[in-house]
């Protein structure tokens, strides 16, 4: 009789002692990226579709990717992150691209109570030529995350990917594409490691 006593508690304290797969919340925690963009010539298409690749090397992610007109606000407070592209146009964001960043508010009443608050956010750009306004592109996307309180980062470049199309370049190429997949890729852990954190609280 001993014996079997003796031999249910060691497996109860096995039982106990493993925790059951998948069970942490860790494992369970889907990470979802919004990638949104205006494009009329697919080069920032391009970059969007790359950003997303980036973003699936990442375990337990989910990417949307989305022309800036067709998020809805379900698709854009579900986001743990949103990673925003444009074009550069006359050294500046389409207007495309700021009239959706200006719908957070009259589309979808971020303010005051701050919707996207601790989002993590990242920008991507692309430019006809090599310096005429890409960087400046990338940081003003970047400024409205941060008015939103967003939390922003970068990679595949100091402010976001970008890549050049035009002039001397021939388009995309593999290492604007391969910035791109960094910048997604990067996101996604961010994201993960805030959304993660966030939970523990
Ligand atoms: C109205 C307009 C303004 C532009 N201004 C700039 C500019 O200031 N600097 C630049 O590098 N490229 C400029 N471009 C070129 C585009 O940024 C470039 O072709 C871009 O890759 C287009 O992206 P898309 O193919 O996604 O539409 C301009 C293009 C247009 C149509």
């Amino acid at each position: 009789m001993l014996q079997i006593w003796r031999l249910l508690l060691i497996c109860t304290a096995g039982v106990l002692a493993v925790p059951a797969a998948g069970s942490s919340a860790d494992s369970a925690t889907i990470i979802h990226v919004l990638v949104a963009y205006h494009s009329s010539s697919g080069n920032t298409e391009k970059m969007a579709e790359a950003v997303a690749e980036g973003v699936r090397l990442v375990p337990h992610t989910e990417v949307m990717v989305r022309r800036v007109g067709h998020v809805t606000a379900e698709e854009l407070f579900a986001a743990d992150a949103i990673v925003l592209g444009s074009p550069v146009y006359w050294s500046n964001m389409a207007s495309e691209v700021k009239a959706f960043i200006d719908d957070w508010q009259f589309k979808f009443g971020v303010f005051p109570e701050f919707k996207l608050k601790n989002k993590v956010g990242a920008a991507f750009a692309t430019g006809g030529q090599i310096s005429s306004g890409k960087e400046f592109t990338m940081l003003s996307i970047l400024a409205a995350m941060l008015g939103n309180y967003m939390i922003t980062v970068s990679g595949g470049g100091a402010f976001g990917a970008s890549a050049t199309t035009e002039g001397n370049s021939p388009g995309i190429d593999e290492q604007e594409i391969s910035n791109a997949r960094e910048l997604g890729r990067r996101v996604a852990d961010v994201a993960g490691a805030v959304k993660r954190g966030l939970e523990r609280q």
